[in-house]
């Protein structure tokens, strides 16, 4: 818009910045502005009355085509459909964008997860999610905690009062798994498995106890299995995870006696520390060791109890906690950033 007189092109150029902002476009023609002008005009000397008011004139005429044309643009937008998916009512341009790389991530914990199945896909194993209700059978009945017996308090376990239970490991998925595939075994098929699963303890918290927390179980079955072959996988399995640190060197580990009801010799499962290679450092507490996982050969009761033959088929099996793991990996001094949902130690994995 082009006016002679400074005020009122002043006043248009203010008018149609406040129009751009406006919910309700015709209220620019109630501006106490352009009313104000039209008081002006009695003040003028009488030769530029006309001029003057001939141009507040003009400004009033764009602004009603203004308002008026951008009335006709919103009736020309399609009507939407609400109950019609996003994507008819939406076009492509408008459509918000999900999970690039400046809006949101996945959480580092799901990242290590995948990574972690990953290298167990590699190995043959075959993933299952465990459950985050169960009940007293799978998670003691079925893992030889007899009734009543003092091993059973060591899980902390939350319940309902119905008797449901949060589970507190993810072994409470090995009788499932071992039901579920025991007649593969008879046709040459080993039971290999691995689940990861939310877990949940009744614990005091710290820097290295949540109240729930993730692990990932693992279940191998099949004729002549011993405990060299659970040895080895783990480590196969260490040594590609912590890949990255480790390169050319090789991990060490070592098994501990060690006492779960459903693993017949059970273990406490060690590994050289990653990051020192045994000199000793903060990750390893100056040991040169981390103790990690239990684990053990799978106890002729449960294999019972999933339906296998003990006296014909033996396995391993093992748990560990998938925080710990990254943890170490990344150095981070207390499992309960992951729960905190804070931002600024989540975006550190971005
Ligand atoms: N469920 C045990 C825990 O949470 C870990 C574990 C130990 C799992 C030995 C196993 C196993 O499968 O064989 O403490």
């Amino acid at each position: 818009m082009q006016f002679q007189n400074q005020k009122i092109s002043e006043t248009a150029e203010l008018l149609q910045q406040r129009f751009e902002l406006l919910e309700n476009k015709a209220d620019i023609l109630k501006a106490v502005e352009l009313r104000s002008l039209y008081a002006e005009i009695p003040t003028l000397p009488p030769e530029e009355r006309g001029s003057f008011g001939k141009e507040i004139n003009l400004l009033k005429q764009e602004l009603e085509a203004l308002v008026a044309s951008h009335q006709e643009q919103a009736e020309a937008l399609p009507s939407i459909d609400v109950t019609a998916p996003f994507d008819i009512n939406v076009p492509a341009d408008k459509r918000p964008r999900l999970l690039t790389s400046d809006n949101g991530t996945k959480h580092p914990l799901m990242v290590e997860l995948e990574r972690v199945l990953d290298i167990f896909y590699r190995m043959g194993f075959t993933a299952v999610e465990s459950r985050q209700i169960d009940d007293d059978y799978h998670m003691f009945g079925a893992l030889n905690f007899p009734e009543g017996h003092p091993a059973r308090d060591d899980y902390d376990t939350f319940m309902t009062e119905e008797g449901l239970i949060a589970p507190a490991h993810t072994s409470t998925m090995q009788n499932r798994i071992l039901k579920q595939h025991a007649g593969n075994l008879e046709k040459g098929e080993p039971i290999a498995a691995v689940i990861p699963g939310r877990v949940f303890r009744n614990e005091d918290l710290d820097a290295r106890h949540e109240h729930t927390f993730h692990q990932v179980e693992g279940v191998y079955v099949d004729k002549g299995i011993h405990a060299g072959n659970l040895i080895a996988t783990l480590k196969t399995f260490l040594q590609e995870y912590y890949s990255d640190v480790l390169g050319d060197k090789q991990l060490e580990v070592k098994t501990q006696p060690f006492y779960f009801p459903f693993t017949e010799p059970s273990f406490e499962f060690a590994l050289s520390c990653p990051f020192c290679d045994k000199a000793g450092c903060n990750v390893c507490s100056y040991s040169g060791w981390i103790e990690l996982l239990g684990c053990g050969m799978i106890h002729p009761n449960v294999l019972r109890e999933g339906g296998i033959d003990p006296e014909v088929y033996t396995g391993f099996a093992w748990g560990f906690g998938i925080e710990r793991l990254v943890m170490m990996k990344y150095g981070i001094e207390d499992i309960r950033h992951f729960e905190s949902a804070k931002l600024d130690f989540l975006r550190q994995f971005k």
